[in-house]
Formats: structure tokens, sequence, C-alpha cells
């Protein structure tokens, strides 16, 4: 199926102040409800990275557990979980962090990553990377790597890209908002 801009941006809804004042929302419900969206979403991630040299797929707690998840299976590779603090049980490393509207910790399991292990990182969306850079810290924290960081919204506004590169992790994302 052939990616289709249009059709994604228009099952990404804008929500005004939510959750805070001055901040445009942008939903993925919609785009969850179609299937058909959600296939050309998963199948353009898929071909994008199933030749790629990674070995673990990281998911961002919550959203990006939607898509982290079914490129784990499709890509048969181990998937590791980045949650908000305190939903971990075992031993975690912690990482806090800023993202557009507020601030937060990042946890990971201490022993869900090793030396030479390489991960693609995984979320919804990229707005101030604040998520993605504590995942990137996490990560390195373990003495692993990192392929690249992907996913279906950029809000190059508000720098996340940008922040991640000059961190030399290179990005992709399927679409964008100015
Ligand atoms: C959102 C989104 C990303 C992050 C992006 O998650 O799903 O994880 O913000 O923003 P950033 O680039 O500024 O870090 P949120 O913290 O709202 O959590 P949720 O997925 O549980 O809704
Ligand atoms: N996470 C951070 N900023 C966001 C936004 N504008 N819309 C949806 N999720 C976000």
């Amino acid at each position: 199926m052939i990616f289709d801009d249009f059709t994604i941006k228009t099952l990404i809804r804008p929500v005004n102040d939510f959750p805070k004042p001055g901040v445009v929302f942008r939903d993925i419900t919609p785009l969850f409800q179609s299937p058909r969206a959600l296939r050309m979403v998963i199948d353009s991630l898929i071909q994008r990275y199933v030749e790629a040299d990674f070995s673990h797929v990281g998911a961002m707690d919550a959203r990006g557990f939607l898509i982290g998840s079914i490129l784990a299976y499709e890509l048969n590779k181990p998937l590791v979980l980045f949650r908000k603090q305190g939903k971990l049980p075992a031993d975690v490393l912690s990482q806090g962090y800023q993202t557009e509207y507020g601030e937060a910790f990042l946890e990971a399991h201490a022993d869900s990553l090793c030396e030479g292990d390489k991960v693609l990182i995984v979320d919804d969306l990229i707005a101030t990377g604040g998520t993605l850079l504590a995942a990137v810290q996490l990560i390195k924290r373990m003495g692993a790597g990192i392929h690249e960081a992907a996913a279906i919204i950029d809000l190059p506004e508000l720098g996340g890209s940008r922040r991640l590169q000059d961190m030399g992790i290179p990005t992709y994302s399927l679409t964008a908002f100015a």
C-alpha cells in the first residue's frame, strides 16, 4: 500500500489547548480507528526497517507502545519498554526529562539492554524530543547504542528532531506539522 500523506494527516486531529492552554494536541486516535491507515503506517515503517541492522525495538510509554509492539512483532525483535516512573517492577534506571507540556521521569529495567545492543526507538510523536532523549540517555547508560528514532509525527517547530540529530541520533518521521 502506497503511503498517502494527505490521508494520514486528515486522521490526526488537532485539539486546541489540550492538555494546557497554547498547546495544539495532535490526536492519533482517529488514525488508529482506521485499519487501512494503521496498516499504511505500520507497513511504511516495516519497509524502512525490515533490512536494517538493529537488535531491539524500544517503545515509549504510552502511545509509543501502540506502534512499537506491532513493529517488534513484525520484525521479530525483542521489545524494551520505556515507562513513566513507578510502573516497572524490577530494578530500574531512571532519567528526568521535560516535554512540551510537562516534566517526568522515564524508566527502563536495568537489565533490559547490554553493551553492543542497538535499539530502534519508537514513539508516536516528536515534539521537544525530551522523551526520546531521555530514552537515549537510558540506553547509553546500559552501554547500548541507538539505530534511529522513529515516529509517526514530527513537530519540527518544537525542535526535537533537530536536538536528536545534533546528538548524533538519526530521526525518521512519516509526516510533519509545521
Ligand atoms: C507524548 C508523546 C511523546 C511525547 C513527545 O507523550 O506520546 O511520547 O509526548 O513529546 P516530547 O518530544 O516533547 O518529549 P505523553 O508524555 O503525553 O504521554 P502518553 O503517551 O502517555 O500520552
Ligand atoms: N506530545 C508532546 N506534544 C504533543 C502534541 N502537541 N500533541 C500530541 N502529543 C504531544
